[in-house]
């Protein structure tokens, strides 16, 4: 089977994991020199982790910030916002946290996992975009901890955001999964709505998935080498 070309469809959809941002120089999460392998996401990335030591996940969040802000946007990312912009039907879903798509210009990403460049305040109920490194202050006016706007372990993933992601899947014409695991919901599931709504589907990754099978189109390599390989 002949690999699919960006030309041939209109409704594109990039579903993407942090294999799309390993050339970039950011970590992924699993596998050789993954970033849970290093910390424990339970000391780390979870609420209970943030509510008994807030200072200590700041650190480990500010240590991140630092090292995604000396990060660009790689090759591949660049594809996909040239896609959008040529190809005005499509649209970008990431678990990445990194904001890397939108800095190579793409828009309306859907963020499944949250932002490491926004913060909330869960007592007031505010969200704000916020660059800094380190974040200061740590505290809202109101006294409680900003918490990084971040889906983490045990966190439910936000409503409207899944329910834009399905509807995104349900009228793709070619779904392109770059660099997931697929270990973790959604990512597990959400690519079946495409295959059953008829959709061409394309998998790229260094290695095979547990859902790889499912795949019409399993491109083996790096993200930025196929995913130019498609235009
Ligand atoms: P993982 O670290 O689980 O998986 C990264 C995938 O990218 C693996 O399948 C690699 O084989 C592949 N990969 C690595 N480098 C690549 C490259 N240059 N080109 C193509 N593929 C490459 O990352 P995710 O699947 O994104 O959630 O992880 C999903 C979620 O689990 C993350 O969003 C994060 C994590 O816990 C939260 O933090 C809430």
């Amino acid at each position: 089977m002949s690999t699919p070309r960006f030309a041939d469809f209109e409704r594109i959809l990039f579903f993407t994991g942090a294999g799309l941002s390993a050339e970039s120089g950011i970590p992924t999460y699993r596998g050789k020199g993954g970033l849970w392998a290093e910390y424990s996401y339970e000391d780390y990335a979870c609420q209970r982790a943030f509510l008994r030591d807030p200072e200590r996940v700041w650190d480990f969040h500010d240590k991140r910030r630092g090292m995604v802000a000396t990060c660009e946007p790689n090759a591949g990312h660049r594809v996909i916002a040239d896609v959008q912009r040529e190809k005005p039907g499509t649209a970008i879903v990431t678990q990445n946290i990194d904001g890397l798509h939108q800095r190579a210009g793409a828009s309306g990403v859907v963020e499944l996992h949250g932002s490491l460049w926004r913060v909330r305040c869960d007592r007031e109920e505010l969200v704000r975009d916020d660059t800094s490194v380190p974040m200061e202050p740590r505290r809202c006016s109101c006294g409680a901890y900003w918490r990084p706007d971040i889906v983490w372990f045990e966190d439910s993933l936000k409503e409207s955001n899944l329910e834009r992601a399905h509807e995104l899947l349900e009228q793709c014409d070619l779904l392109v999964t770059v660099g997931t695991s697929a270990v973790v919901y959604p990512a597990a599931h959400l690519p079946r709505i495409a295959m059953q709504c008829g959709a061409t589907t394309v998998e790229i990754n260094l290695d095979d998935t547990p859902v790889s099978s499912l795949y019409q189109h399993r491109l083996r390599g790096t993200a930025s080498h196929i995913l130019a390989s498609m235009r």
